[in-house]
């Protein structure tokens, strides 16, 4: 390992949208990361529910992004001329999207703000180039704010990281999750990019392996000195005193604080607790979800028994095994020594509801 700080930050966007007549939508595969580095194109919504589900395109506020460019590209090219027509089929497109995946909320959030204009199309009598010239705006708009967002919650969340700090992650909140240069990740490119000769501890984030496969690649590709553990290494790493604080990202923050996250962030943030590490979550103001007032409603998606049977693509338990496998699980804000969002550090007791943000 170097102590060697990045000076220059060049990262491997999640997805491209190329504007035009018609306009292209690709994303990398982060399934075929970090050894093949492939593109594949998205050329409507069946296609972006199919990638979204296998991970071909993940990260909380990625997915939300690229579903709405996915919901640009199929209304654009639909031929449909019959109005009322054209905004139930946005509408169906919208529901179709937003149950791809359950936990995280930026897609909800996103969606939720297509049926508002699907509404307003249908309520105020418009053209229906409004409709496409209004989604395309929306997505686009959605696009540029989280490219914006992940900026400042890298300057922000850089505050919190002294000079040569050592900092456990998890899972993969980098480029590839979202629009921008990450979440928690990007704390640490900018921290990097700052010279403060930081170290990262990547938990490899059993079953999916995204920080293996992806939070490695992205932090030594920014020159920034990485180690790669088990996920069972966490707690003992943690109790070492080899680490200074813990940063990782989020799909859904509540109004008191709860926070899901992918499955593991409960047991690092409980070591955490116990051996006074502090502990920050990194997100952009669209992981909020100031309905829910405590985490036991997040709805937790759980995923197909292969993932947890095999291991990279190889099978390794019995292949009857029966198997449980929640992909996320939820932190206690009580457990979280800040949340870092575009709007400022927050620590608890925390108050997302609308009245306190
Ligand atoms: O199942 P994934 O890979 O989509 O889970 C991703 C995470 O849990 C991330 O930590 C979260 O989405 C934040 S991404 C900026």
């Amino acid at each position: 390992m170097t102590d060697t700080a990045a000076k220059t930050l060049s990262v491997v966007r999640g997805f491209r949208f190329e504007p035009g007549h018609p306009p292209r939508l690709t994303v990398v595969d982060q399934r075929a990361l970090p050894h093949t580095l492939k593109e594949i194109p998205i050329d409507g919504v069946e296609r972006a529910v199919d990638a979204i589900r296998a991970l071909q395109v993940r990260g909380a506020p990625a997915i939300a992004i690229v579903a709405a460019y996915a919901l640009q590209l199929e209304i654009e090219r639909s031929p449909e001329t019959d109005a009322r027509k054209l905004a139930e089929l946005a509408g169906r497109y919208v529901e179709r999207l937003n149950s791809s995946r359950p936990t995280a909320v930026n897609l909800g959030n996103a969606m939720q703000q297509f049926r508002l204009l699907i509404a307003r199309f249908q309520s105020e009598d418009r053209p229906i180039a409004w409709l496409r010239e209004s989604i395309a705006a929306l997505a686009g708009e959605l696009a540029e704010a989280d490219e914006e967002i992940c900026q400042t919650l890298g300057r922000l969340g850089s505050e919190l990281i002294p000079r040569g700090a050592r900092i456990l992650t998890h899972c993969n909140t980098g480029a590839l999750a979202t629009a921008g240069i990450g979440t928690a990740l990007a704390a640490l490119f900018t921290a990097g990019m700052q010279g403060k000769g930081i170290r990262v501890y990547a938990t490899e984030t059993r079953p999916l392996l995204q920080g293996a496969r992806l939070t490695t690649w992205e932090l030594q590709r920014a020159g920034i000195d990485t180690a790669l553990i088990t996920d069972s290494m966490a707690a003992h790493v943690l109790s070492s005193g080899r680490i200074d604080l813990v940063m990782v990202g989020a799909d859904r923050i509540v109004a008191n604080g709860d926070t899901a996250n992918k499955i593991g962030t409960l047991g690092i943030a409980l070591a955490a607790h116990h051996y006074g590490v502090p502990f920050y979550v990194v997100a952009p103001s669209t992981t909020l979800d100031f309905a829910l007032a405590s985490g036991d409603a997040i709805p937790i998606e759980e995923r197909t028994a292969d993932e947890v049977r095999g291991f990279g693509g190889q099978a390794v338990s019995p292949l009857d095994v029966p198997v449980y496998n929640p992909a996320f699980d939820v932190t206690p804000g009580d457990l979280i020594t800040a949340i870092v969002t575009e709007k400022g550090i927050h620590r608890g007791p925390y108050d997302f509801s609308p009245r306190g943000t």
